[in-house]
């Protein structure tokens, strides 16, 4: 029995890539079923994994099925999986804000076990971070299996499912966010007159250098960017216009329209 993958898209392909890269599964454990000939033919190249036939072929032949489509194609696709799966395949969905409730919903009668994960995707070079939810009928060397493929793509924790809509508004959409940072920073850079290669290299290596000193340091941002901060410096100078630009209340907005979003999605 394979791991399956319904959907080699963006994240599909970044998850699917990092388990059998660091060893997880081997290429002949992966399956996967995937519309876009362009998109399959890529993926089996680089990974080697077996495109299935149909989603009959993926569901009878997957022990642990990620469903890596998009929320509003889940419905279809668990339609045509459901007769041919097998009572214990572990479903395994990253669709944001759809609730495992909704999915054992669409699979009834049948109650397979289901996990309900959001990655990211940072896990395309292995520095993502996946939160996991499960239903109550996953059995614990499931739960533990499942926590191990997702870390392959970087770190993977368990969560209650009623915190991942804020998951998804911090660490799903988050990349984003960080991403948006970076080009700003760069684009301050250049407007005092710095080279754009140059900003880019600079904002890019803060923000990787920063996240790495706090968790190499294990201390609280707080602690360093005072430890940045000295009396009259420059720092300050920035950290008060960032404060008048209402940085941190304008993360709050972001991340609670993304978290209501998610839940307009589910
Ligand atoms: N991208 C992110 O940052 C991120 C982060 C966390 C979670 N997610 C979740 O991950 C899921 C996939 O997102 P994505 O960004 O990877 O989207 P994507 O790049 O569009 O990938 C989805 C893939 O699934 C294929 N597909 C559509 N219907 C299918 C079916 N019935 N059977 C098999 N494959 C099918 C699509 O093919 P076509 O394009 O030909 O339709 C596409 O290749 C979403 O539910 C999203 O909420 C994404």
């Amino acid at each position: 029995m394979s791991t399956g993958f319904a959907g080699i898209g963006a994240m599909g392909s970044a998850l699917a890539g990092a388990m059998v890269r660091k060893g997880l599964l081997r290429a002949e454990e992966l399956l996967f079923l995937e519309p876009s000939d362009e998109r399959a033919e890529a993926f089996r190249r680089e990974i080697g994994a077996r495109r299935a036939k149909d989603p009959a072929d993926l569901a009878a032949h997957s022990r642990v099925l990620f469903l890596a489509v998009k929320p509003q194609h889940l419905p279809g696709l668990l339609a045509e999986l459901k007769p041919h799966l097998g009572p214990q395949t572990l479903l395994v969905s990253i669709a944001a804000g759809v609730s495992i409730q909704k999915i054992q919903a669409l699979l009834a009668p049948a109650a397979n076990p289901v996990a309900r994960a959001m990655p990211n995707t940072p896990a395309r070079v292995g520095a993502g971070v996946s939160a996991i939810a499960f239903s109550a009928n996953v059995a614990a060397a499931d739960r533990e299996r499942v926590g191990a493929l997702f870390a392959a793509a970087g770190r993977s924790l368990v969560v209650d499912e009623k915190l991942m809509n804020a998951v998804t508004a911090v660490s799903g959409s988050g990349p984003a966010y960080v991403f948006l940072f970076i080009e700003a920073l760069a684009d301050a850079g250049v407007r005092q007159g710095l080279p754009r290669d140059i900003a880019q290299t600079l904002a890019l290596e803060t923000v990787r250098g920063a996240a790495e000193l706090v968790r190499d340091s294990g201390l609280h941002p707080a602690v360093l960017k005072d430890q940045v901060t000295s009396p009259g410096g420059t720092t300050i100078a920035a950290l008060e216009a960032l404060e008048a630009g209402g940085l941190r209340s304008a993360l709050f907005r972001a991340v609670a329209a993304a978290t209501k979003r998610a839940e307009e999605l589910g």
